[in-house]
């Protein structure tokens, strides 16, 4: 398909049966629950509302796990005062599936003075009205770039093993994504409200590409593996995998404050409560390791993962551009996942994905 037919300047589109695909997900936003509770004390009770805006919000499960802990704070706080409940993500996301949950029996409508809302757009942009927002939140989301790179990369499908001229064009976009974030909110926070990103990141490590090594750099690797698979059998056209990359960064911790160091405007803005990479809570080595001894399922559970968070971005930007027709571009993507399970199966725990937690929390002065 051509680009005129199929281009896209999104990083990605819908995630992929995401409820049902988001186990480190779900692991992450609860363990950043302890964050949420103790951010909501410090801003305290609210004159009109307390209103909390989850950005990349996703269509399922964790995005009520992400409200929930403020709400019950909040009640804390204040018994019967009015909580506004806002979910920002892209056009795509799958909204009906969301506000299901949050009208189901697990969703977070307990009492009539909570409301819940959407934001539609992008949070490279601000999405709330100036100075309306207590507590802004954005879990596993932030590390996806505000558009893909046309450049070229051969050898990798992963920002982390970059080098050259293609990771410095790939470092700006990301310093300049991370500054646009940080203004945003910057904008949407009330005085005195806070802050928290926690998503995937990066340590500092010599023995790495670039001596610094990212969450689930096995597991990209093995992506690159299985598409170069398919390249030898003449399947995908080898241009098109040198040009793709997951327009992704996973942040150090200098990559999350280096913004706040460096333009006094979000200096004055924000004061740095918490700014860390730690190994995950749960399963920091493989994300998967309760299922290791299953290889079938440990097999099924990281291809599940991949199709959950990457199938979208995979079309995209690099199925879609070896194909004529979007039946050739499903059968391409159903072959990749195929043989990405194969690999997995075969050598249960060799393209292990290790998840690294960046949180930082910021306080609106
Ligand atoms: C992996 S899901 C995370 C969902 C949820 N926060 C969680 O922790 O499970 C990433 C979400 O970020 C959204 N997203 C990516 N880029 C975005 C952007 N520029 N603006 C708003 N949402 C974005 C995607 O649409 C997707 O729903």
């Amino acid at each position: 398909m051509t680009d005129e037919k199929t281009g896209s300047d999104t990083a990605t589109e819908h995630m992929v049966n995401y409820d049902r695909n988001s186990y480190m997900q779900s692991n992450l936003v609860k363990s950043r629950a302890d964050w949420i509770e103790r951010a909501v004390r410090d801003i305290g009770p609210q004159k009109t509302e307390f209103r909390h805006l989850d950005l990349g919000c996703g269509p399922g499960h964790t995005a009520i796990e992400a409200v929930k802990p403020s709400i019950a704070a909040y009640r804390q706080t204040s018994p019967n005062g009015h909580i506004a409940v806002c979910h920002g993500d892209q056009p795509h996301n799958d909204w009906n599936g969301l506000f299901g949950l949050v009208f189901s029996g697990s969703g977070y409508l307990q009492d009539k003075n909570i409301r819940t809302e959407a934001s539609i757009g992008s949070f490279y942009d601000v999405m709330a009205a100036s100075g309306s927002i207590s507590l802004a939140t954005c879990f596993v989301a932030s590390h996806w770039l505000s558009r893909p790179l046309l450049i070229s990369s051969p050898g990798t499908v992963w920002y982390a093993d970059l080098e050259g001229d293609a990771r410095a064009a790939y470092e700006d976009l990301a310093r300049s994504d991370w500054t646009r974030f940080l203004r945003s909110r910057a904008i949407e926070l009330a005085p005195g409200g806070y802050l928290i990103v926690s998503t995937l990141g990066s340590t500092p490590d010599l023995e790495e590409i670039n001596g610094i090594r990212g969450s689930a750099r096995h597991l990209y690797r093995a992506i690159h593996k299985v598409a170069a698979t398919m390249v030898t059998d003449g399947l995908l056209s080898e241009e098109a995998l040198d040009r793709f990359i997951f327009p992704l960064w996973f942040p150090s911790v200098s990559d999350a404050v280096g913004p706040l160091i460096q333009n006094e405007d979000l200096e004055a803005a924000f004061e740095v409560i918490e700014a860390s990479v730690t190994d995950a809570a749960i399963n920091p080595q493989d994300a998967y390791q309760d299922w290791l001894a299953d290889r079938e399922k440990y097999a099924e559970l990281y291809t599940g993962y991949v199709r959950g968070f990457g199938e979208s971005s995979l079309r995209l930007h690099l199925f879609e551009k070896s194909a004529k027709t979007v039946d050739e571009a499903d059968a391409l993507i159903a072959t990749f996942f195929e043989r990405f399970e194969k690999l997995y199966r075969a050598e249960p725990g060799r393209y292990a994905s290790e998840t690294l937690t960046m949180t930082l929390v910021l306080r609106r002065r």
